[in-house]
């Protein structure tokens, strides 16, 4: 399905004169392909390179299995594949991709990311970059696939994943890019969603001078809180026999008991929670009584709704000590309660055993009082820093840069009460109110979006991982990071961000569109006008932050 989107939109991204000069048999291509014997770096292989097309379905075929290998390119250009040594014991793969009209479209440079803890490119992101014009790296994060297992006894692979592939390959990609056009680029960026948003943090709290803007989406930070946190959820559900097990169906009956009583909150009745945190579902209501089952009233067993109760509560350790949030009411329930359907989340357990113990004989404790401990060791220890949650920026906010999170309001996977915690600890940190922040940091809540693309609101936003999944009928150029770049360059802040309510399948638009307001502002619905238009609602602080 995705696919066909590609397809689909190759003929809307234009670059009539750069294929004519491309293809002249000019120094471009020539120069391309000569890359692998002219380009030449300490610690630096060349692998591949070679110009090339718009529309090409690019296939991998020694990705990783477990990875997406294929993608439709967007633009014409000089692909460079590159082996970076980090460790006498491990390697960076990155890829580097230069388009014909780098000059033309300002002479930028942009990283992209990967989900999860995985060691997957983001194809979709990198094409989807360089059409807009940039030098655009996508890189492997040091190991390949979805999988854990590569973490096993290799702590170098760890610190790569943590934050060095990322900073090896700006600084290769940057001297890569140079190095073709003979020129010197201009302006670099990082843009990615959920693991890739983690990265995002990483660049702003590491690697600030390299990215003069940062979007980090969706940020997967506070790494092993959410781990912890994933696998309490997973102890508070069960496996299939337990008695406080749901099915998806029942979860999803859970997400529209959310909705029934919540929705009306914010004026208007769009299965969109404007404010998720304002709403207090009272899931009993949901209770089965006097014989009615599941089957024939819908309801739940007591057991069910504790488990449903608790999953929307925060998750402490031992002595209470908190370690994150709850979901937040009203989910994309297909991510959400994939994690508790069954088996305990896999990128959470596979980060744990072979990553964070290096250990394969490792086996989540029997019960969570057993996992308390564990809680512990993730509350205490963090060894290559891979929370990324530094609330210091002051390095960001001297080099000028900008960074701009923000989070899907119905994400299921973890909830952006934690990315905006990040937010609200560089305010403390820092000691700036929002006012001050908004110099150089922003963070949005988006309602009605779930985890990086789709959903019931108006989500399309031209973000990371959005492109694919919905987006192509739209103009590149309205891409989020084209927002960030006037930001960034001109000082055209990002005050808004409009959204598109966007049918995933079709492309479509399917609804409301609305400019969503930065934290700690949120939508308010005037109360008349057509709710579907933007100006029907306004950015007012909201009660809760005031
Ligand atoms: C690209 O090639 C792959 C592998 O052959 C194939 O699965 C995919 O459908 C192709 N994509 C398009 C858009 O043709
Ligand atoms: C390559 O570039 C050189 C110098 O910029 C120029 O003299 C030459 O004509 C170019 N060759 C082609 C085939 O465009
Ligand atoms: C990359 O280089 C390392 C040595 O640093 C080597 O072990 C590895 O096989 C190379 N990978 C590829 C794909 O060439
Ligand atoms: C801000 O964060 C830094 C890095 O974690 C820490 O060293 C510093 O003490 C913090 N400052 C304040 C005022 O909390």
């Amino acid at each position: 399905m995705r696919l066909v989107h590609l397809c689909a939109v190759t003929a809307l991204v234009a670059s009539p004169q750069s294929f004519v000069a491309a293809t002249g048999g000019n120094n471009f291509t020539r120069r391309c392909s000569r890359l692998i014997e002219t380009f030449k770096q300490k610690d630096v292989k060349v692998l591949f390179s070679g110009y090339v097309t718009r529309g090409t379905n690019l296939t991998f075929p020694d990705g990783d299995p477990s990875c997406t290998n294929d993608v439709v390119v967007l633009a014409d250009m000089c692909r460079l594949q590159l082996n970076i040594t980090t460790s006498p014991v491990s390697n960076v793969i990155a890829d580097v991709w230069m388009p014909v009209d780098w000059r033309e479209k300002g002479k930028r440079f942009a990283m992209t990311g990967n989900g999860g803890s995985s060691g997957c490119v983001m194809w979709e992101d990198v094409a989807y970059t360089a059409a807009l014009g940039f030098a655009t790296v996508g890189h492997n994060n040091g190991h390949d696939g979805m999988s854990g297992l590569p973490f096993l006894n290799r702590p170098e692979t760890v610190k790569d994943f943590a934050y060095r592939a990322l900073g090896v390959s700006t600084t290769i990609g940057k001297i890569a890019t140079n190095f073709f056009y003979q020129d010197t680029l201009t302006t670099s960026y990082y843009w990615g969603c959920s693991g890739a948003g983690r990265q995002g943090m990483v660049a702003a709290q590491r690697y600030p001078e390299e990215f003069n803007g940062i979007i980090a989406a969706s940020p997967a930070a506070q790494w092993n809180r959410l781990a912890a946190s994933i696998m309490v959820h997973w102890y508070t559900v069960g496996p299939v026999d337990s008695p406080r097990y749901l099915t998806f169906p029942q979860w999803q009956a859970v997400d529209a008991e959310v909705l029934k009583q919540c929705d009306g909150i914010d004026g208007v009745l769009d299965n969109v929670l404007e404010d998720p945190l304002k709403c207090q579902p009272h899931f009993e209501a949901m209770l089965c009584t006097d014989g009615q089952t599941w089957e024939f009233n819908q309801c739940l067993t007591v057991a069910q709704v504790e488990a449903v109760k608790r999953i929307y509560q925060p998750v402490y350790g031992n002595k209470g000590r908190y370690v994150y949030h709850g979901y937040q009411p009203g989910n994309d329930p297909i991510l959400a309660f994939s994690q508790v359907l069954g088996a305990p989340s896999e990128i959470g357990y596979d980060y744990l055993r072979y990553a964070y113990y290096s250990d394969a004989s490792w086996t989540l404790p029997a019960t969570e009082d057993d996992f308390l401990a564990v809680i512990d060791d993730l509350l205490a220890r963090d060894p290559f820093d891979a929370n990324a949650d530094n609330p210091d920026l002051t390095r960001l906010k001297n080099a000028g840069h900008k960074l701009l999170s923000y989070h899907g309001g119905t994400d299921g996977f973890y909830t952006y009460a934690g990315t905006q915690d990040l937010y609200d600890a560089t305010a403390r940190n820092m000691s700036l109110s929002s006012h001050d922040l908004d110099d150089f940091y922003r963070f949005f809540m988006i309602p009605g979006l779930g985890h990086c693309a789709g959903g019931n609101g108006a989500w399309y936003i031209g973000g990371p991982s959005q492109y694919g999944s919905g987006g192509t009928g739209f103009d590149p150029q309205e891409s989020l990071l084209i927002k960030m770049v006037k930001w960034a360059e001109d000082g055209v802040p990002i005050d808004t961000i409009k959204g598109y309510s966007v049918d995933e399948t079709t492309g479509a638009l399917a609804g409301a569109v609305r400019e969503h307001c930065r934290h700690p502002m949120r939508n308010y619905y005037k109360g008349t006008g057509d709710p579907a238009l933007p100006s029907s609602w306004e950015c007012r602080f909201s009660s809760l932050y005031p």
